[in-house]
């Protein structure tokens, strides 16, 4: 039989491929123990079999070290572990080809050894595991015949990681050792998004996808639609497959009836006749919550806004309803004007003060009235930063083009009538040199950077940048470093509203940081920005070094990445987001806490983009999360595919007034109790926000106490998902349905009188 190609990198010996792209579960394998022996350092000897790691501490793998006990540790580390590997495994196997190891996602380069012999790296270009890609799935694989696997046997594998900063180590994914079968050529392709026709009624198109020319697959698919609170089926089918090759996948669509409102399990599972050997795959069915907005007008978005003296206003009022909009604005201050059909408020207001603007918004059905706090001072970024930024789905591949159809897109699908804000190109944007007076120049992707910008401001959006306090970005594209002056009044020209500083290789400059160290390239660009005629939002990038929480507002920033990146899945996101109550006191207006970007939607890190990993509870979970948290949400999905499950997460005004309430005062972990943690938010009006998460594998009910809480009064409940009042409760909270697995019950809680 000749050796197929798994998938093109596979084919190279020391390649890491995206799991994406390879079938749920191989034919057999045994899994790895989640307990590995761990040392920060770097000796050869630590490959060997026979290397006594005794003394070596113990390490789960599937978080990164920072959260196992090495805080702040960058640079080289090893991990080991002991498996038998059975040979039950090549003799199940159809094709008997080779030996895969899957070892998770490794934070940031890594060589992997089995007994002492190299399997493979990810090492980017340069074969020096300093310039790994920490967002690649590890799969190593060697020939069966290699005489470096010992069957039935004791055998140790070894992986030498590299981390240069933030997170480290073996932090996500799968951890196992199998044998490549002839099921790793076929994957299902559940790619595409579920649609609703009506409530209930959804319909999905999945496909059967081949790479191997050299074999026809033919047998039968199951579906099955699973109730996961009580297991139950409640919707299956069986339906024959002729063939797939690749070149011709076999496409099957499926409509199915379900009561709507909750989350459903859709399980596939492709047999193969010949081999007998299957591959499955399962998804969350994405549920709607958030009701339609109301035809009739409703204003939304921050209700309070800061701007410097002097500096330009750009205040878009964010209403719903059935357009045209006819908008007013009493009580304006001078200099400020507001455009009636846009709805934007525009101008230079020069006395400092706080100024309260009634505003109205009118529609054939009627009117809505809100006010607007106007605070001109010294502060800006009063609630988090609502917008999108193009790192999660573009990555490196960002142009022009695409901030402005992200930008339309923003318009097109309504969010701006949410309160969504900033349009952010992240790195990506710079040419490579600075022109012969020092000025930094965008690349030939983006032809002419302020008439993008003024374009965006004409849509009544904010434009954001990126660039590092370093010679150069995370990228390799030129940062700002001993330039921050001329770059800031760069940005300023070209009408930038929002920077992003990320530390990058500024670490190179500073390889063990003291805290001043840390402090000092963003005291230079804070000083800069100060300087410009406009205001700048300044957001740190530099994942959290020296608990950047406790200084990060002190040193001029208006919010500071906490964490390292996130990622597309639920150990990466839960892990971020629920260990964010170290940081939450420092929230305050003008001060955010940044957990990291939303992964939602079309993500991908560019160019090519795929649904997000996280289920729809994750989902549900993680924007409740992060408007708990007073979070900065940064949509990283490709705006211009937003889907109706993606607009629902994002367009629920009662979930986004929890993120933007303007008292801006810090949550809380209230409880944890097995699975479920219970977090609270007090908010200006004097109401509660409550997030009660299911963090475990199973539904659960939940009950919560009132004095848990430090409410007496009895109270209101409300389901702000569902935008509905569920209860009144003088003394606990009982959830009305189980939570779903990963899920959530968001709600808000006021006095009953
Ligand atoms: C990382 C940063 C990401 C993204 C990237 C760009 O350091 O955390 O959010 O900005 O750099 O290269």
């Amino acid at each position: 039989m000749t050796l197929r190609c798994l998938l093109v990198s596979l084919c190279f010996p020391f390649a890491a491929v995206s799991l994406a792209a390879v079938p749920m579960a191989a034919a057999a394998q045994v899994d790895l123990p989640h307990d590995w022996k761990f040392h920060t350092g770097d000796d050869p000897s630590w490959s060997a079999p026979a290397f006594d790691d005794a003394g070596w501490k113990t390490i789960s793998v599937g978080k990164p070290w920072e959260e196992e006990g090495y805080a702040n540790y960058d640079g080289y580390a090893w991990y080991r572990v002991h498996v038998v590997i059975p040979s039950s495994l090549k003799n199940n196997s159809y094709l008997k080809e080779s030996l895969r190891l899957e070892l998770g996602r490794i934070d940031d380069g890594d060589e992997a050894f089995l007994n002492g012999k190299p399997v493979g790296q990810n090492a980017g270009k340069t074969k020096d595991i300093t310039q790994g890609n920490w967002n690649l799935d590890r799969v190593y694989t060697l020939p069966l015949s290699d005489p470096a696997i010992h069957w039935d046997e004791d055998n140790v594998i070894a992986v030498r990681v590299y981390d240069h900063g933030g997170d480290g180590g073996m932090y996500a994914g799968k951890y196992e050792v199998g044998v490549t079968d002839v099921n790793d050529f076929a994957r299902i392709d559940e790619n595409s998004p579920f649609r609703f026709r009506t409530p209930g009624q959804l319909r999905k198109n999945i496909s059967l996808v081949s790479t191997d020319p050299h074999y026809v697959f033919t047998g039968s698919l199951s579906i099955l639609l699973e109730d996961p609170a009580n297991g139950a089926i409640l919707w299956r089918k069986t339906v024959p497959v002729p063939s797939f090759t690749p070149g011709t996948p076999f496409r099957y669509v499926y409509n199915a009836q379900l009561p709507g409102g909750q989350s459903y399990i859709a399980l596939y599972s492709f047999r193969d006749k010949k081999s007998g050997k299957s591959i499955t795959a399962s998804e969350g069915v994405p549920y709607i919550l958030t009701p339609r907005p109301a035809a009739t007008p409703r204003i939304n978005g921050t209700a309070i806004v800061g701007v410097r003296p002097g500096h330009p206003l750009l205040y878009k009022v964010a209403v719903t309803g059935t357009q045209p909009i006819a908008y007013t604005a009493a009580d304006l201050p001078s200099g400020a004007i507001l455009n009636p059909t846009t709805g934007v408020i525009s101008g230079k207001i020069a006395a400092p003060g706080t100024y309260t603007v009634h505003l109205g918004a009118t529609n054939h059905l009627g009117k809505a009235e809100r006010d607007l706090t106007i605070v001109v001072g010294d502060q800006i970024s009063l609630t988090p930063a609502l917008g999108w930024n193009s790192w999660n789905c573009w990555g490196l591949s960002v142009s022009d083009a695409k901030v402005r159809a992200a930008a339309d897109a923003m318009k097109r699908s309504g969010l701006i009538n949410h309160g969504w804000t900033y349009i952010n190109m992240d790195d990506g944007w710079e040419r490579d040199t600075r022109d012969p007076k020092g000025n930094v120049v965008p690349n030939a992707k983006f032809p002419n950077m302020a008439q993008m910008t003024a374009y965006v401001h004409s849509l009544g959006l904010r434009v954001g940048i990126y660039s590092s306090p370093g010679p150069k970005t995370c990228g390799g594209f030129l940062g700002s470093y001993q330039h921050e002056a001329q770059d800031a009044r760069t940005y300023a020209k070209w009408g930038i509203d929002y920077l992003k500083y990320d530390w990058c290789s500024y670490g190179e400059l500073y390889p063990k940081p003291t805290l001043d160290d840390m402090k000092k390239p963003y005291q230079v660009m804070a000083a800069a920005l100060a300087q410009a005629d406009r205001d700048i939002l300044f957001s740190f990038c530099q994942y959290g070094m020296g608990d950047v929480w406790t200084w990060g507002g002190a040193t001029g920033g208006n919010s500071w990445r906490t964490t390292g990146d996130i990622t597309d899945n639920w150990a990466s996101m839960s892990g971020i987001g629920f260990r964010q109550d170290v940081c939450a006191p420092y929230t305050r207006p003008g001060n955010f806490n940044d957990p990291d970007m939303l992964v939602v939607g079309k993500v991908g890190w560019g160019p090519s983009l795929h649904g997000t990993h996280l289920s729809p509870d994750e989902q549900y979970t993680h924007i409740s999360l992060w408007c708990m948290l007073a979070a900065p949400l940064l949509i990283g999905c490709d705006m211009t595919q937003l889907d109706d499950f993606t607009l629902n997460l994002l367009s629920n005004d009662e979930v986004l007034a929890i993120d933007q309430d303007p008292a801006a005062k810090p949550a809380q972990k209230v409880s944890a109790t097995g699975d479920l943690q219970v977090w609270s938010r007090p908010m200006a009006d004097g109401s509660l926000a409550v997030g009660i998460f299911n963090l475990g594998n199973h539904a659960a009910p939940a009950s919560i106490s009132l004095s848990t809480l430090g409410l007496s009064a009895p109270q209101i409940v409300r389901d702000c998902w569902r935008q509905k009042d569920i209860a009144t409760t003088a003394d606990a909270i009982v959830t009305p349905h189980a939570i779903p697995s990963h899920g959530v019950l968001l709600l808000r809680l006021r006095p009953a009188h």
